[in-house]
């Protein structure tokens, strides 16, 4: 039986001969001599077979393979500065295992729409590939940092009977005779619950959302981290996200510096995310941006642009706290000191990535839950369990949502939430 070795693992076996396994990546060939690139996942490799050094059925072969069929290479690992991981392969051999004829992605521009239909395949490509292992390491980075703090992981359903954040954004679907099932737009009132139980706890899963914007900030189905912390307010709340976007930057610089790399990412942008962040009331930041000409008035929520204007010239993250109360969902707590504002806040990111954390204290004080939930014209009957956590034993808490893909998109300084993500789902978009 052949036992066939990983790409990265070659520069630890110079002089051996090995079998590998994988898709074709590149081929080119001068009639004399050909170079044919490697990839398996973990790494690439350029084989080189040489004509008069090889079997002819092996060079007949080699004529045969097309971009992106799956393959064996058996040859002498060979170091080589000029190779970006030091090694190639002295190739003897190559057996087709899978065939790709005219593999619709190539080497040239395609448009994004074309590349999105074919997103099972462009899957395939460096850039991906890079993309999708700095997603990999937030979202490790994201379970390690809450895990040494003592957070408990909580499962929190994805069919719920009440609404989490706003009514527009919903998807329903039937539930056998009671009526109408959401997907969960947020898990944060059950792990409210939970908070209770274990003290910290945390969710983690996908969030859904008929967005009807076109936006590049936003999918219909997206990842969110929620952790909730019972006896937190809202300051404790902002400087446990300040730890937790740290430590998430550092992790990526760590190990993903490659990926990094090999996105063009301007590395010195994440080097200088260090504590403290910016911190700004709403306020504060509705004089700002009118003071620099913008329209906005007290009350209504920050759009896109004023976030972007807020965010300039700096190299961390600002927080915005306590907005007003109807620009922000019914949990939020009153603030005691000026009874029009809400205990929150959210969380910008430098370069114009904006919102990547929203986050709040939530209302501890049953009758006014009880009354934001009128206001809202929210089904009241769907919110006695919540209300209930404020009942029996109720305890200031807070706590916070950071949006995967938005924290991805920011970290690989790409444009387009789209690609943050296998397999996107948008306004337009459900396939593949
Ligand atoms: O600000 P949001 O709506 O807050 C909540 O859902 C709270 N329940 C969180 C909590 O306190 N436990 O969403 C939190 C984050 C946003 O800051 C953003 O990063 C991301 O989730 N997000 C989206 N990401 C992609 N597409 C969308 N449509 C998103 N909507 C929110
Ligand atoms: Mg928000």
């Amino acid at each position: 039986m052949i036992e066939y070795r990983s790409i990265e693992d070659l520069p630890e076996l110079a002089g051996e001969t090995v079998a590998l396994r994988g898709w074709i990546r590149r081929f080119r060939s001068s009639g004399k001599i050909s170079f044919l690139v490697l990839r398996d996942g973990t790494g690439e490799v350029q084989c080189v077979f040489v004509k008069n050094e090889i079997e002819e059925e092996v060079w007949e072969t080699l004529d045969s393979l097309g971009h992106e069929a799956a393959v064996s290479v058996t040859g002498v690992v060979r170091v080589d500065e000029r190779a970006p991981s030091g090694v190639e392969l002295t190739a003897t051999g190559v057996q087709l295992l899978g065939a790709s004829e005219d593999f619709p992605i190539q080497p040239k521009e395609h448009g994004t729409d074309f590349l999105l239909e074919n997103r099972h395949l462009w899957l395939r490509s460096s850039r991906q590939i890079a993309i999708m292992r700095v997603r990999d390491e937030v979202i490790r980075a994201i379970k390690d940092f809450l895990h040494h703090e003592g957070f408990t992981l909580v499962d929190t359903p994805i069919l719920t009977g009440a609404i989490g954040e706003s009514a527009g954004t919903l998807f329903e679907t039937e539930y056998f005779d009671l009526g109408t099932a959401y997907l969960a737009q947020t898990g944060q009132l059950y792990v409210e619950a939970a908070a209770a139980a274990l003290g910290k706890v945390y969710c983690f899963g996908p969030t859904f959302r008929a967005e009807k914007s076109k936006t590049r900030r936003h999918l219909t189905e997206f990842w969110m981290v929620e952790p909730e912390v019972a006896w937190n307010d809202s300051d404790d709340n902002m400087a446990l996200q300040e730890r937790f976007v740290c430590y998430i930057v550092k992790r990526v610089l760590y190990n993903r510096r490659e990926d990094l790399e090999a996105l063009d990412r301007d590395i010195s942008k994440l080097e200088a995310i260090k504590p403290p962040f910016d911190r700004m009331s709403y306020t504060e930041a509705v004089e700002f941006l009118q003071a620099n000409g913008a329209e906005i008035e007290w009350g209504s929520d920050l759009g896109a642009p004023d976030e972007a204007k807020l965010v300039e010239g700096r190299d961390v993250p600002l927080f915005v706290y306590d907005y007003p109360k109807g620009a922000k969902a019914f949990y939020m707590k009153e603030n005691p000191e000026d009874p029009r504002t809400v205990k929150c806040n959210d969380m910008l990111a430098p370069e114009g990535y904006g919102e990547v954390i929203g986050g709040s204290q939530r209302e501890d004080d049953h009758d006014r839950l009880l009354e934001r939930i009128r206001e809202e014209g929210l089904p009241e009957e769907s919110y006695g369990w919540y209300l209930d956590l404020r009942k029996y034993g109720t305890f200031v808490h807070s706590g916070f949502g950071l949006g995967v893909e938005r924290t991805v998109t920011w970290m690989c300084g790409i444009d387009h939430l789209r690609e943050s993500i296998a397999f996107p789902r948008m306004m337009q978009r459900l396939t593949p």
